[in-house]
This record gives C-alpha cells, sequence and structure tokens, in this order.
C-alpha cells in the first residue's frame, strides 16, 4: 500500500476540508445521474475507499442500483461492505487491473475518484483510454484530480486536471461537468456517447506510485 489510506480518510473528519467538499459534489454528480436515470442503474466504483461518496447516494435513492465497489485495503474494504445496501458488493481487490472487475462492465455509472493524482501520467492515459470499454453507450464516469497533491507525480506542467480533461475529450467523452474548486479539487463528470463497452481481458492500467 503506497499510504495510509485510512489516515487520509480522516481528512474527512472535518467538515470544512477540501476533501469534505469535494465529497459534497462527488456525491452531488452521483445523485444527479441516478435522478436521471430512466432505469436500473448498473455503477462501479474504483479505489472505492470506505464507500462513503456512493452508499448513503445508492441508498437514498429511488433508482434500483446494483453495482461493485473496488477496494484494496481490507479495512476501508470492510468499512464499506458493512454500509453496503443490498445489490452492492464489494470486492477486496486490485483495481489497477481490469480483471477485477470485467465481469460487471459495462456499467451505466463509474467513479474513478482519488486516483489519478496517485498515478503516473501515462497510468492515467491507460485508464482514460480503457474506461470506454467499461461503459455503456449513454454511461458517465465522474472523475477527481487534485491540484494539491503532496508528491504529486504528474509531470504535466500546470492544473493537472487538464490533462485528465484533455485525455478524456480526446478518448471521445462529452464533458458534462466540471468543478474547479478554489481549495484544489476538481471533479468531472464526462459522458460516454457509445458503443457499448466490451471488456477485454485483464489489462493493468494503473498502480499507485
Ligand atoms: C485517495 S483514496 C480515494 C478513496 C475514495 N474513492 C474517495 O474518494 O473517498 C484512494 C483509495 O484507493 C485505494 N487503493 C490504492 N491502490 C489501490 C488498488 N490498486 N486497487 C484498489 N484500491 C486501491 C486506497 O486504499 C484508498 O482507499
Amino acid at each position: 500500500m503506497s499510504r495510509d489510506w485510512q489516515q487520509w480518510h480522516e481528512h474527512y473528519d472535518d467538515p470544512d476540508s477540501s476533501l469534505s467538499k469535494r465529497l459534497t459534489v462527488v456525491r452531488g454528480a452521483l445523485q444527479g445521474l441516478l435522478a436521471a436515470a430512466e432505469g436500473p442503474v448498473r455503477l462501479l466504483s474504483l479505489c472505492a475507499g470506505d464507500g462513503r461518496d456512493t452508499l448513503p447516494v445508492v441508498r437514498a435513492s429511488d433508482a434500483s442500483v446494483t453495482g461493485v465497489l473496488v477496494e484494496l485495503d481490507p479495512e476501508l474494504a470492510a468499512r464499506a461492505r458493512a454500509n453496503a445496501p443490498a445489490g452492492i458488493e464489494v470486492r477486496t481487490a486490485d483495481a489497477g487491473t481490469t480483471a477485477s472487475y470485467a465481469d460487471v462492465a459495462p456499467v451505466d455509472v463509474l467513479l474513478e475518484c482519488g486516483i489519478f493524482g496517485n498515478v503516473t501520467d501515462d497510468d492515467i492515459a491507460r485508464t482514460v483510454a480503457a474506461t470506454p470499454s467499461l461503459l455503456v453507450a449513454g454511461g458517465h464516469v465522474v472523475w477527481t484530480r487534485g491540484n494539491n497533491v503532496p508528491r504529486d507525480p504528474t509531470s504535466y506542467e500546470g492544473d493537472p486536471a487538464e490533462l485528465v480533461r484533455g485525455l478524456f475529450l480526446d478518448a471521445g467523452f462529452e464533458e458534462v461537468v466540471f468543478v474547479s474548486d478554489p481549495s484544489g479539487f476538481r471533479v468531472g463528470v464526462s459522458r460516454w456517447p457509445g458503443p457499448d463497452g466490451v471488456p477485454g481481458p485483464g489489462q493493468r492500467v494503473f498502480h499507485f506510485v
């Protein structure tokens, strides 16, 4: 494990932290996607942490949601599992390889939150390039990227969220939402116009530096 991710989650305890503000934006984005859904929703969250950005939103939604959260840290995964509503599976697994969730895809909503500040630019590009294979036509990815990451692995000059935005646009995604907060976090929602994704055999797309 690249750092103490349980300790990282403690920043959520401060309601004024940038992370808590980001949580509100991510939850709002997911809430909007679920509210707009016209049928059952299949959801996948990579590097899901304790699931606080997804599980309360799913629980409160009128939508019929099934899906999978993938988290490597056993304690965080256990916390998520303990809070997961019916229909949501939590896998203690490596989200850096698509083999861990190829059976779930393509999904309607994919969360890639808390990943892009922890991997190299090449891994960001690989992850974005693989994202269409994980989404149905018309599906959405919710992603985050901080501009205030300690020991940021990027070599991009400027706001690294711009790198991510550009990669999604170049891959054929339509940008639906982009939030740039003065505290440093960025949240994007991008729509995949299609065709339906076909997950390939397991592929390594990232590992945390
Ligand atoms: C920055 S946190 C984000 C957590 C959550 N998505 C959120 O935004 O609250 C990154 C999470 O990724 C997990 N993680 C790190 N490497 C992973 C991997 N290869 N597969 C799955 N989870 C991983 C960490 O344990 C941590 O919970």
